[in-house]
């Protein structure tokens, strides 16, 4: 059974390759390669033993997603290719709901043409918006995201309703909290491409000594100790769920969190850190980020009911995984 994973050489489509791959299926992989690198691949084959193919292509180039159908007998797609940053889509939103949105439509287009019925949907915890008590369920009413890359998700969620609705595809929408860590081995993880905007990656270029401190951003959220609360899961744990959603789609579109439903807040995170990897991290206490809110936290359970899936990774691997990964790359992948 063949998968093709769009956006598949980026951080949780190369994960997921190797889960796919440890699990017996054919990956097939596209992308533009415009946030990662070709090396991914090589990666991916010293891991798992098998060398995935990979498809230079834009998911919103229709003729391209064509040939990728044409030359393969794809049986599920799963598509994470989108761009991810909020900052990023504040600035840029034209060049977000473009890529985003007619990349969802193109992919669904193709596999429709292609007979090609089951999709797995990169979705994300920022679609619940910033008005909703945590933690959070898969039947809330969603609320408005405050910028323009939560809103393309939800839009791209309804699409795929629709779609679904309209007996186009069978589909299931991964929201992911927040992913962090990366795979034992070291040889795959998250490479962010200039200053990360996300704090694990932060914490971990300080101790590698790339930037001098870390920039904590509110001591005066509603939480334990003032810091943003977050729940992070292991980057593996989310490759296995989606193997196991890819395994158990069901006719129609359904939602599902994926998160362990324990929240760390920013200095836990940085304390948890130094604990697993023997680094002190220095950090320097600053105003609030624009459109961070207290809390985000999984209500995991309908991930165990109906999938079975339970994040089984602790903090602690996270953080020594991630680390791991980052002193073999120290500069990522070059
Ligand atoms: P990533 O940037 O590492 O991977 C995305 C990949 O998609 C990249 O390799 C990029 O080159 C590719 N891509 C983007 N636009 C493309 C296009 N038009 N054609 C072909 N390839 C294209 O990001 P990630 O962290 O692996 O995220 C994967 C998905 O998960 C995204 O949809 C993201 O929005 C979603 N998500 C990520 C997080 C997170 O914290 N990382 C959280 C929630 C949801
Ligand atoms: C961010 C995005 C969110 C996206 C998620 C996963 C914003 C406003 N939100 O959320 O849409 O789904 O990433 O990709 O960008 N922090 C610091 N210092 C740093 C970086 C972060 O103190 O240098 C704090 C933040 O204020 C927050 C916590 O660390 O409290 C986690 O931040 P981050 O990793 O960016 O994730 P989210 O805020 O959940």
């Amino acid at each position: 059974m063949s998968v093709l994973l769009t956006g598949g050489c980026g951080y949780i489509g190369s994960h997921t390759a190797v889960e796919l791959i440890n699990s017996g299926y054919d990956v097939i992989l596209a992308d533009d390669l415009r946030n990662s690198s070709e090396i991914v691949v090589e990666r991916i084959e010293q891991i798992t033993g098998t060398l995935p193919k990979l498809y230079k292509a834009d998911v919103t180039d229709r003729a391209a997603m064509d040939t990728i159908f044409e030359e393969n007998d794809i049986t599920a797609v799963i598509h994470f290719a989108a761009l991810k940053s909020v900052p990023a889509s504040v600035a840029n939103p034209l060049e977000y709901y473009r890529n985003n949105i007619s990349g969802a439509i193109t992919v669904m287009e193709s596999m429709a043409a292609h007979g090609c019925r089951t999709l797995v949907f990169s979705s994300s915890a920022t679609v619940y918006g910033s008005d909703l008590p945590a933690p959070f369920v898969e039947t809330m009413p969603l609320s408005q995201p405050s910028h323009p890359y939560g809103r393309s998700k939800q839009m791209m969620e309804q699409i795929i309703t629709d779609a679904a609705a309209a007996g186009l595809v069978d589909a299931v929408l991964l929201r992911y909290f927040n992913p962090i860590g990366a795979h034992e081995s070291g040889l795959i993880g998250e490479d962010p491409s200039g200053v990360p905007g996300n704090l694990m990656p932060y914490i971990t270029q300080v101790a590698i000594g790339r930037r001098p401190y870390l920039n904590v951003y509110g001591t005066d959220y509603d939480t334990r100790d003032g810091t943003g609360l977050r729940d992070y899961l292991h980057v593996m744990d989310l490759a296995r769920g989606h193997v196991m959603a890819m395994e158990q789609i069901k006719p129609g579109c359904d939602a599902i969190n994926l998160g362990t439903g324990m929240g760390t807040t920013v200095l836990e995170l940085v304390s948890a850190f130094e604990t697993a990897v023997g680094i002190h991290v220095p950090y320097e206490i600053g105003p609030r980020r624009a459109g961070d809110i207290d809390v985000i936290l999984a209500d995991p359970k309908k991930a165990e009911l109906v999938l079975g899936w339970k994040a089984e990774k602790t903090i602690e691997d996270m953080c020594r995984d991630t680390w791991n990964w980052q002193v073999k790359n120290p500069n990522g992948y070059v």
